[in-house]
């Protein structure tokens, strides 16, 4: 994780597109529903701390490259006083594969900044990259960790999405598949 530094006279904003839109277990002054342009959101990161274990690992949302593409989640502006402590806290829960970054982000009422996201470096060790729809399906039912099941990541942002109006294929047609499926 890089120790980036950040001014503590400008505000911090946070963009969230997985599990920060729908658990943000961290103090904040505003959210706005905002976007990143380029982006498409994939279930394409392992996740063996989280939502699987160490050789059953779960899946869990990486950002990919998308010319064109919009990609729609949460952003959160922090408490300057508070900002040094919720990145550490951030890059704690987010300590297996993430790296931070800074993106030009849009939020729903017109305004441009840039806000800290997350994103899974294609290097790191638990990155699984590009799979079938139905293979990362199958996974996403079977996987459980210490946040619980893979199955409840997926449909709590599912219904975060659907409930903000901005459906995300890739995360609708992954739901219809893991809904048809026993839960594990
Ligand atoms: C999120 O935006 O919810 C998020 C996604 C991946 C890593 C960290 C946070």
């Amino acid at each position: 994780m890089r120790a980036n530094h950040y001014s503590v006279h400008e505000p911090l904003w946070i963009f969230g597109y997985g599990s920060l839109i729908w658990r943000a277990d961290f103090p904040y002054l505003e959210s706005r529903l905002a976007a990143i342009d380029g982006y498409a959101r994939r279930f394409w990161q392992g996740s063996t701390d989280h939502r699987g274990v160490p050789g059953a690992p779960g899946r869990v949302v990486t950002l990919v490259d998308a010319p064109g593409e919009r990609c729609w989640g949460r952003a959160y502006r922090l408490d300057p006083d508070q900002g040094a402590a919720v990145l550490a806290q951030l890059d704690h829960r987010e300590k297996n594969g993430y790296e931070r970054l800074r993106l030009a982000t849009l939020l729903d009422c017109g305004q441009r900044l840039h806000a800290v996201t997350y994103r899974a470096a294609t290097s790191n060790p638990h990155y699984l990259g590009p799979a079938s729809l139905q293979c990362i399906a199958a996974q996403i039912a079977a996987a459980h960790g210490p946040s619980g099941s893979n199955r409840e990541y997926l449909l709590e942002l599912q219904a975060a999405l659907a409930g903000s109006g901005h459906l995300d294929e890739h995360v609708e047609a992954l739901a219809r598949l893991v809904m048809a499926l026993p839960v594990a």
